[in-house]
């Protein structure tokens, strides 16, 4: 009796199978992390939550997607077809694609990652994270950095900028990152910095800012408001009184790193770009909005990195994080109170300005980027998340986790393959702080007498 089946269809069936197999292993490993699990705001980054719900309805999800992609697989196996393309995972339907995946491979067309950038570093709105994850991109590349004078944590804040409160490496004399708390000077940093350079800095919406400064700059035991629960709304009820007691050279002792005579609370944020009491708000506000490239708005967060990201032509892994120095402070200042923001705005006018032109340049821009924004954010959200389920298992030594290799992820159409193990979660957690500060050291020329004086400022 003839056999009716060809044994090289045999063979080519058996190979097909294994591909299918294969592939389907990948797609289901792959739909438990992309699932379509509603966006929440809990992403681990405490007190900065991503308020904006982009829920743009299941049927669009990454995960249903995922489906429909293995359906067409399943599909495409049935009738006698080339080999099938490697996989991909699925890109977002409503994008124009062509521009993005050359050929049949993942090789992508993609710019050349920037390498030289200004973070200003804003105080109190997420900018110790932002920084870590900046820093961390800034060490994995060697690359120069503008740094903080041994045992100094600022770049001479408040004082303005000058080149003697920078340390950069020896023979270097344009640097690529700058990152430590400074005040903006533009002319100061195009003719400090590599070109070119990136500009970026970060703003939260001014009333949390100001309770999180409230708390973390301990201002009611300061300025003589310790131990009352009513400490915050006393304090706003006389601004002028509370602030130039803060302020005052008889609490000088009690204050970490804030100088005689300086405001925190008034327009805290415009002063550290630059802006000078008395100065005209309307104008300044133009020229930071005109002068960054990019401003990441903090109540954003998952939002920010992204754009961040496409600006950069980064990785996702580039723009994973921890988050740091979040401030624990009990919820009784919280946002619902109108008539004491109305107070403080009234104090720091041109904050609220500026962050009002900030935040509706920030959502023009999300708007810019298209519909595909809305997938790669989703797709950023479950991926921050499953490492960071993972690297938590892996500090607790959890043996399954830590047995297994570093864990790879595909090449997709937002972010070329990357993988993470456990040195990467240690790079996670360690801010690069001391590697600086050790460059500093070797690096420093200067009088070592003149680094006495009040340490860390
Ligand atoms: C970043 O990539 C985009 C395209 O992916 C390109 O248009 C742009 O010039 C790149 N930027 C840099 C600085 O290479
Ligand atoms: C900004 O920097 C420039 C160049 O170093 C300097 O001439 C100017 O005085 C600085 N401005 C302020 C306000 O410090
Ligand atoms: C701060 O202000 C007080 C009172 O107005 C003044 O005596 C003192 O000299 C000022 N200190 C500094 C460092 O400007
Ligand atoms: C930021 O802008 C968006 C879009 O205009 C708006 O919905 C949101 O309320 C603004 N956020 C704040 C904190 O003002």
């Amino acid at each position: 009796m003839r056999c009716c089946v060809h044994p090289a269809a045999v063979k080519r069936l058996a190979i097909r199978s294994l591909l299918l197999l294969a592939g389907l292993w990948l797609l289901a490993t792959a739909a438990t992390w992309f699932g379509n699990q509603p966006d929440d705001s809990a992403h681990g980054y405490g007190e900065v939550h991503d308020a904006v719900d982009h829920n743009n309805g299941g049927g669009n999800s990454v995960g249903s997607r995922m489906w429909r992609f293995l359906g067409a697989a399943l599909r495409a196996q049935l009738q006698p077809r080339p080999p099938p393309p490697p996989l991909l995972l699925p890109d977002s339907e409503e994008d124009d694609a062509a521009g993005d995946v050359e050929g049949s491979n993942n090789k992508r067309r993609r710019g050349a990652e920037r390498q030289s950038f200004v973070y200003l570093k804003v105080i109190k709105s997420a900018s110790e994270t932002i920084t870590s994850m900046l820093r961390r991109f800034g060490l994995s590349r060697h690359l120069s950095f503008a740094m903080p004078l041994p045992n100094k944590i600022y770049l001479g804040w408040p004082n303005p900028l000058r080149q003697e409160y920078i340390v950069l490496p020896s023979g270097v004399s344009h640097p690529s990152v700058l990152l430590d708390q400074c005040v903006y000077n533009r002319t100061f940093l195009d003719g400090l910095m590599a070109k070119p350079c990136v500009y970026i800095t970060s703003l939260r919406e001014p009333f949390r800012q100001f309770q999180s400064l409230f708390a973390y700059y301990n201002m009611a035991e300061i300025s003589g408001l310790g131990g009352r629960p009513d400490a915050f709304e006393t304090y706003l009820s006389d601004l002028p009184r509370y602030d130039s007691e803060y302020q005052s050279p008889r609490r000088a002792a009690k204050r970490y790193c804030v100088p005689d005579n300086y405001s925190l609370t008034k327009n805290t944020m415009s002063r550290i770009l630059g802006y000078v009491e008395g100065q005209d708000a309307d104008k300044f506000v133009a020229s930071i909005i005109a002068d960054f490239d990019l401003i990441l708005i903090t109540d954003y967060f998952m939002h920010s990195l992204v754009l961040l990201k496409r600006l950069m032509n980064w990785s996702f892994k580039d723009i994973l994080f921890v988050s740091r120095n979040i401030g624990r402070y009990p919820r009784m200042m919280a946002a619902h109170r109108p008539d004491l923001m109305r107070v403080h705005q009234a104090w720091s006018p041109v904050d609220y300005k500026l962050y009002q032109a900030a935040n509706a340049s920030f959502w023009r821009r999300v708007a810019q980027e298209g519909p595909s924004f809305r997938t790669e954010l989703r797709v950023f959200r479950s991926l921050s998340k499953f490492i960071r389920r993972r690297c938590r298992a892996l500090e607790r030594g959890d043996a399954a986790a830590a047995s297994g290799n570093d864990f790879t992820f595909l090449a997709n159409r937002w972010s070329p393959a990357f993988s993470i193990g456990p040195m990467d979660c240690r790079r996670l957690r360690d801010a690069g702080i001391n590697e600086l500060q050790r460059q500093s050291r070797l690096a420093y020329t200067g009088d070592k007498a003149a680094l006495t004086g009040y340490p860390y400022c």
